[in-house]
């Protein structure tokens, strides 16, 4: 058997995930966040644009990101680092200065916002006496705090579970090391870690067989949903541009919006009418931030469904902010492991928010530039759209952007039906617009349709006789 610290991070409990929140009122706090400054700047790879940022606004978004847990910070500090250490990322005056502070100041835990290795988390967590989480681990509890639906606890409790386990796998294969296979069944045997593991492994496949069961309702719901010939317009953005409030606000319903990051997590779908009478289904998702781990991700597409599939993209930013292009590049960076297509053929329209947070000229520079040159035809549905959610400055022309970009996607046909097909009549009702209808003639009954890209090769294989489309 191994001893095993209470407070040892590698310990695991089979409940649900805690949550700094159940662990205390308020637990107190320090933000460190290193910048490690080996790298180059601008390196191709275009994976760092973390280490492009303002070390300030890095601090507040770190900062942000631990008060969304309701975390107490009593101090935040960013750290350069020009060796990272692999025993302890920090170096060790670094790692004795912060000592010093958390018993100080009684810290009980310490945020470090940077990846930290399974022994480097280990190390930490003993030279400070204090609970040490890296970025994944902050994100996942925010995460675990968030999640509204069924889907999106098992979700988060997956990917927590599954991150646990990553960590538990390495640090066995230390520990093993360390006791020399000394073991009363010979070699590691039955291992109180090896129990951990095996008891994450059954909870991991009994939250996968939960989660399987959530996601084909869910299923059955959007293939109902998609029987109706409602295109789908989604949210997406970084954390705190503002999505719920413009979704309120185009919606001008209430939803759950705050000062909080990742106040959104499970994806909120509400119907839209647009300018031209054009409905479509808005939806709301989650937040998304840099850095944001590969299989987190992956964890999360299935909430991101709705994204994937949508027909319109809104990629939300905040316009005001002074990384607003850095995050516009990590969103766009998940975009495309979600394979959505980012590129001027895409689905996805810009929305320039926070326009009321800007001074006259740079407001004045913004306008002009959305309105410049853009996209391959030129078409205003290709340009930003500068608008202020709170205010509602612009929203006016961000639905009317809306219904050009569908509109444009969806040709219209003029077709004859024969009035004895009941059956391609419902089918047309379900699956398209039909705009007019005229009186029969030998033909048939003139119908002019609009339809979705979606239903399009259905659509030309059965009415494609005598059809033609229009404009
Ligand atoms: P996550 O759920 O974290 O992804 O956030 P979100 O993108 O849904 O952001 P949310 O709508 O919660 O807004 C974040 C903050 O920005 C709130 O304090 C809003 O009031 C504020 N905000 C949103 N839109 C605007 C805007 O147009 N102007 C100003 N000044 N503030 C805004």
């Amino acid at each position: 058997m191994v001893d095993k610290d209470p407070n040892d991070t590698i310990g695991i409990t089979t409940d649900r995930p805690r949550t700094f929140s159940r662990l205390a009122k308020k637990t107190r706090a320090i933000v460190v966040v290193p910048e490690i400054v080996t790298r180059e700047r601008g390196a191709p790879d275009g994976k760092d644009s973390l280490a492009e940022r303002g070390l300030d606004a890095r601090l507040d978004e770190a900062v942000g990101l631990a008060a969304a847990i309701d975390l107490e910070i009593v101090n935040a500090q960013a750290v350069r680092i020009t060796k990272p250490k692999p025993a302890t990322l920090l170096g060790a005056g670094k790692v004795e200065e912060i000592r010093g502070l958390v018993e100080e100041k009684e810290i009980d835990l310490v945020v470090v916002d940077h990846a930290l290795s399974p022994i480097q988390q280990r190390n930490l967590e003993k030279a400070w006496n204090a609970k040490v989480v890296d970025r994944t681990g902050l994100i996942l509890e925010i995460f675990g705090a968030r999640a509204r639906t069924r889907e999106g606890a098992l979700q988060v409790e997956l990917a927590h579970l599954n991150y646990q386990k990553s960590r538990l796998v390495r640090s066995w294969t230390h520990l093993e090391r360390q006791r020399g296979g000394f073991g009363f069944l010979g070699g590691p045997g039955e291992t109180q870690i090896e129990a951990d593991r095996r008891l994450l492994q059954e909870r991991i496949a009994r939250l996968e067989e939960d989660l399987e069961k959530v996601k084909r309702t869910r299923h059955l719901h959007r293939k109902n949903r998609k029987k109706t010939p409602h295109p789908v317009v989604a949210l997406v953005g970084y954390t705190n541009a503002g999505k719920s409030t413009l979704f309120n606000r185009l919606t001008e319903s209430e939803v759950f919006a705050k000062d909080l990051l990742f106040a959104t997590l499970d994806p909120t779908l509400r119907r839209l009418k647009l300018p031209h009478g054009t409905e479509v289904i808005l939806s709301d998702t989650v937040g998304f931030i840099s850095n944001l781990p590969t299989h987190l991700v992956a964890a999360f597409r299935a909430t991101l469904e709705e994204v994937i599939e949508a027909d319109v993209i809104l990629h939300v930013r905040d316009i005001a902010h002074d990384d607003t292009d850095a995050q516009a590049e990590d969103v766009t960076e998940i975009l495309r492991q979600l394979d959505v297509e980012t590129g001027e053929n895409g689905r996805i329209v810009e929305v320039w928010n926070k326009i009321d947070m800007l001074d006259d000229d740079r407001r004045q520079r913004l306008l002009d530039e959305a309105k410049g040159p853009s996209g391959t035809n030129g078409s205003s549905a290709r340009h930003p759209v500068p608008v202020s959610a709170l205010t509602g400055e612009g929203i006016a022309d961000l639905l009317a952007t809306i219904e050009e970009r569908l509109v444009g996607d969806r040709p219209v046909f003029q077709i004859h039906l024969d009035p004895a097909d009941g059956e391609g009549f419902a089918w047309l009702h379900r699956n398209a617009e039909v705009l007019d209808r005229g009186d029969a003639d030998e033909e048939g009954i003139p119908l002019t349709v609009r339809v979705p890209p979606r239903h399009q090769p259905q659509f030309l294989a059965r009415f494609m006789d005598g059809s033609h489309p229009q404009g």
